[in-house]
């Protein structure tokens, strides 16, 4: 028996921000499995970064590390062509950087520079970035683009209003864009992962873990390479979008 193989990735090319990242960095690995040739991005961790780029090349695909800071009103879109510069095209957009600051889950004392950085990172940014990409994409009659939110934008979350309210937004972003350009190719969908350890957004026990901060059904938490399995998944199915999917272990019911 043949393995199965992906095959609807081969020759794409993708742009997965915070590739620096756990999430990013085992997305973008998925998606060259896959077949694609892609691009990361980092902001503060460059090596991460070069590391993941030269793991894509290893895979016999173009895989190269590009900085970003996502909070700059003008990164998303010479962003999106650093990438064209590089690979011609930009087929699929994984906006998945993220940032939260943690606050205290009896004080929601926040800042409006902490409030603002965050909407610019997490909302601003990919909505930023899919204006960049998209009129290619409609175009030619391909195009893929994925929002990474979090659970915390169904139920509220730990991490607080700032963040919450920053991922709920590309909820309604994705909804937006998404029945736009549903009929030239082009898909927009969403994942909502909770509690994914090997990531410095949450680094909590090893991955895997059993002793969590709040009970996951499943009895562990995530793995970044769970997130990149659905979200590849996710991207090569043409008939999927317009869609938010949680990867919570079965924390929230939905
Ligand atoms: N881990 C979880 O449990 C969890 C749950 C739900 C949702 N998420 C979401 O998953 C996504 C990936 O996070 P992760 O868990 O993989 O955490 P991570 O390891 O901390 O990765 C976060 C990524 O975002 C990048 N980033 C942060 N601020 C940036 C900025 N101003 N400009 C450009 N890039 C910036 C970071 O770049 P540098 O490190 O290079 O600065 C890094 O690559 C985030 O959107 C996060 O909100 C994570």
């Amino acid at each position: 028996m043949t393995q199965p193989e992906y095959r609807s990735m081969g020759g794409r090319t993708a742009l997965v921000t915070g590739g620096s990242g756990g999430i990013g960095a085992a997305t973008a690995l998925r998606l060259a499995e896959a077949g694609a040739d892609v691009a990361v991005t980092y902001h503060g961790h460059r090596q991460e970064a070069e590391a993941a780029a030269s793991q894509i090349r290893e895979l016999g695909r173009r895989g190269v590390a590009l900085p970003a800071d996502l909070s700059e009103p003008s990164a998303p879109a010479e962003l999106v062509g650093r990438v064209r510069e590089e690979f011609g095209a930009l087929d699929v957009l994984v906006a998945n950087a993220g940032t939260g600051h943690q606050l205290a889950w009896d004080d929601d004392e926040l800042d409006l520079d902490t409030w603002d950085l965050t909407m610019a990172v997490n909302l601003r940014a990919p909505w930023l970035l899919t204006r960049a990409a998209l009129p290619a994409m409609i175009s030619r009659n391909f195009g893929r683009v994925l929002y990474v939110s979090s659970v915390a934008a169904l139920n509220g979350g730990i991490v607080g209003p700032h963040y919450a309210a920053s991922k709920a937004g590309l909820h309604g972003l994705m909804h937006h864009l998404a029945a736009r350009v549903a009929a030239h190719g082009v898909t927009v969908n969403t994942i909502a992962p909770a509690l994914i350890t090997g990531t410095r957004f949450f680094p909590g026990e090893p991955a895997g873990s059993r002793t969590m901060p709040v009970p996951i059904p499943v009895g562990r938490t995530g793995r970044p390479e769970e997130v990149a399995d659905l979200a590849v998944a996710m991207l090569t199915n043409a008939y999927l979008t317009d869609k938010v999917i949680t990867l919570d272990g079965g924390l929230y019911p939905s």
